[in-house]
């Protein structure tokens, strides 16, 4: 009888229990569905990165949108090192090519996701005139400047002016305080660029800048794409579209000549989507001047401002990508000095034309180009520009 007793007690003690958990579970059910709910649109996260070899800390910050995008980018260059977005089965993978360490980031420089500055692209025999003074400018390229000079925007720590979350999108300011003269560039530059995620996917890049003398300023992002997510992939199978009648023609220096030349029958011609392989290799005078693609697009209707300009697409992943911008150029670059010299952090190197750049900008050398759209920022002015890179699958 005693043992019945136990045995009925201990029966309702576990029925008691098993209720117990059921209802916890339940209550932690809503309250994960509740939690869901408010959840924000885009999660932040920061971590240290590493340090410079001349002892600067590195912080890295991860937005992340409840779609699933995910972007990582370094205070060292204000850099992107991972971007991964979805494919058409829902399978997300990073689309931009970067290192695995600072290190390495630090020893090689093809600008791998860098915001670059004070001039993107190339500014001819680094030098130019400005209200009759001759600035002389680091040189780096040969005879010119290359993306701002010797230690560009690309290879300096950027300050974290903070992170900000509202309902639809999660931002990172940085700053960065370009010093009168450096790399031969006059005035203190005073610069923002916040990247923002969105819910709907598209990521933008805010740049504002102010100076106390009178100026030259380019800013880009210099961003490879490989929408395939697989970096040992040619993106010569990447379809692109730019709405551009004309680009800009270089010299064997890859300094423009000054004309902007019709694309109409040329393999510069992307008005309609079109393989990259399609003109690559034509024979072609620019075409081989670049070594395939490295030339600035003169973006149609430049008087709308912000407005839609490209667009890429891999047809094996399904991954789309467009890009809004309120500048007047882009230069499409295929990545035609990538050598294979470089690791890619999945053990490979990284080949020739592993990814495409689209970097929004003023055309190059428009210091020395007195028919080019003006990138003299004055004192009284603020100068603020805003691209966007937004992604889907189909
Ligand atoms: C330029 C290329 C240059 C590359 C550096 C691009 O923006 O157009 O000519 O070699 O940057 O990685």
């Amino acid at each position: 009888m005693s043992s019945s007793k136990i045995n009925s007690s201990t029966m309702f003690f576990f029925i008691i229990l098993m209720l117990n958990f059921g209802c916890k579970e339940v209550v932690e059910n809503d309250k994960k569905t509740e939690n869901k709910e408010m959840e924000d649109p885009v999660s932040i996260v920061e971590s240290n990165y590493g340090t410079t070899a001349n002892g600067e800390k590195v912080k890295q910050f991860t937005l992340q949108n409840q779609g699933g995008i995910q972007v990582s980018i370094i205070t060292y260059g204000g850099r992107i090192t991972s971007l991964k977005t979805a494919d058409k089965e829902g399978t997300y993978k990073n689309i931009v090519l970067g290192f695995e360490n600072l290190e390495q980031y630090e020893k090689s420089n093809p600008y791998f996701g860098a915001l670059v500055g004070r001039y993107g692209n190339r500014i001819s025999k680094g030098k130019f005139n400005l209200n009759g003074t001759e600035y002389i400018l680091a040189k780096n390229n040969g005879e010119n400047n290359l993306h701002g000079g010797i230690k560009g925007f690309d290879k300096v720590v950027w300050k974290v002016e903070g992170t900000t979350i509202s309902d639809s999108e999660g931002s990172l300011k940085l700053s960065y305080l370009s010093k009168d003269m450096e790399e031969g560039f006059p005035g203190n530059l005073t610069t923002f660029v916040t990247y923002t995620l969105k819910k709907d996917n598209s990521l933008d890049v805010l740049y504002e800048a102010t100076t106390d003398k009178t100026t030259v300023i380019n800013l880009t992002q210099h961003s490879y794409f490989n929408l395939s997510g697989d970096f040992s992939q040619s993106i010569v199978d990447h379809k692109v579209e730019i709405n551009a009648d004309a680009f800009v023609k270089v010299d064997s220096r890859l300094i423009p000549t000054g004309e902007l030349a019709s694309v109409e029958s040329t393999p510069f011609d992307f008005r309609k989507t079109r393989l990259i392989s399609d003109g690559i290799n034509a024979e072609n005078e620019q075409i081989e001047l670049g070594g395939g693609y490295d030339h600035c697009w003169v973006l149609n209707h430049p008087e709308k401002g912000y407005r839609s300009v490209a667009k890429a697409y891999h047809s094996g992943s399904g991954r789309y990508m467009e890009v809004l911008t309120d500048k007047p150029g882009m230069q499409f670059y295929t990545g035609n000095f990538l050598n294979g010299t470089l690791p890619a952090p999945n053990g490979g190197v990284y080949s020739k034309r592993s990814g495409f750049c689209f970097e929004t900008q003023f055309f190059p050398d428009s210091p020395n180009q007195p028919n080019f759209p003006s990138a003299t920022l004055k004192p009284e002015d603020t100068y603020t520009t805003k691209t966007t890179f937004k992604f889907s699958a189909e």
